[in-house]
């Protein structure tokens, strides 16, 4: 899969999910603008990967930000063929959320990429470029103690298909990709930084038998984005090891819960 002479803009692109988007990206042979407001691993991710890596510091939030990437990157860059919305914050106090955390939430994991796709459209659409949604299996099933993050990602397949329809005229196809967990700064956090044991923990939910990792999502981004993906619009691809096709019974028959 090719990106040869193509530009992408991908945002929240420091952390290891988002630079592993660019990474692949680069190694397609695209351009690729990073977004992101971790100064540090930006510029890092920018010195790794050379040339064909931009780093550049936005808020998503930001309108004045975001008002100044799309003009910035056709200015250096000269076109942009494909956005990755992938930014993200966590943070989710569930039913005691206030009002101000659920606005800064939805701001930043939803509004922000949908603004981004609006203030992109006119050029993406110069190249019948794509767009690639983030979305999550958290947005798919009920988790307890949570709203804000499974709202947005909920919202953001709906957001997806509205985007594709509303693009589709103007050669722009929009898709989602929604990982299940994936090797990230969060899962390392949680299982103390050992991968096997994030494996472990994650087999029972992903009969892959093991959480993803962040090349396995970029891998799915790269294929949305390539020629390959042509005739893909208003799609969401699972990245997730078969987390989504399970239902309560995990996959097992009544007859083996009763035998057990
Ligand atoms: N890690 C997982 O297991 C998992 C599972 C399902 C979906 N996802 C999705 O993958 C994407 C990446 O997740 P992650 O785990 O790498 O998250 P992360 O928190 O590790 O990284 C998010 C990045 O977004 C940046 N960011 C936050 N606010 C920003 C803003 N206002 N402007 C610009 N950049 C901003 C952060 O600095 C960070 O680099 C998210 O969309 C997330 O929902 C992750």
């Amino acid at each position: 899969m090719t990106l040869e002479s193509k530009v992408a803009i991908v945002t929240g692109a420091a952390a290891m999910l988002g630079s592993a988007i660019v990474r692949a990206m680069v190694h397609a042979g695209a351009q690729v603008v990073a977004v992101d407001i971790d100064t540090a691993r930006g510029q890092a991710l920018q010195a790794e990967l050379g040339p064909r890596c931009r780093f550049v510091p936005c808020d998503i939030a930001s309108d004045a930000a975001l008002d100044g990437l799309v003009p910035g990157v056709l200015a250096t860059e000269g076109r942009i063929d494909f956005l990755v919305n992938n930014a993200v914050v966590y943070g989710d106090s569930g039913l005691a959320a206030t009002r101000g955390e659920w606005l800064r939430a939805l701001d930043v994991n939803l509004v922000s990429g949908a603004l981004l796709v609006q203030k992109a459209a006119d050029a993406l659409a110069l190249q019948r470029g794509a767009v690639v949604n983030m979305g999550s299996v958290g947005g798919k099933f009920g988790t307890a103690n949570r709203a804000l993050y499974p709202a947005a990602k909920a919202a953001i397949l709906q957001l997806t298909r509205n985007q594709a329809a509303t693009l589709a005229a103007r050669g722009v196809r929009v898709n989602s990709v929604s990982p299940g967990w994936t090797w990230s700064d969060a899962l390392s956090r949680m299982a103390g930084g050992d991968r096997a044991h994030a494996d472990r923990v994650a087999a029972p939910m992903h009969p892959l038998g093991r959480a993803g990792d962040a090349s396995d999502v970029a891998q799915v981004v790269l294929f949305l984005c390539s020629d390959a993906a042509r005739f893909v619009t208003g799609a969401d691809i699972p990245v997730d090891g078969g987390f989504s096709m399970l239902g309560p019974d995990q996959g097992r028959a009544a007859g083996d819960w009763f035998a057990s």
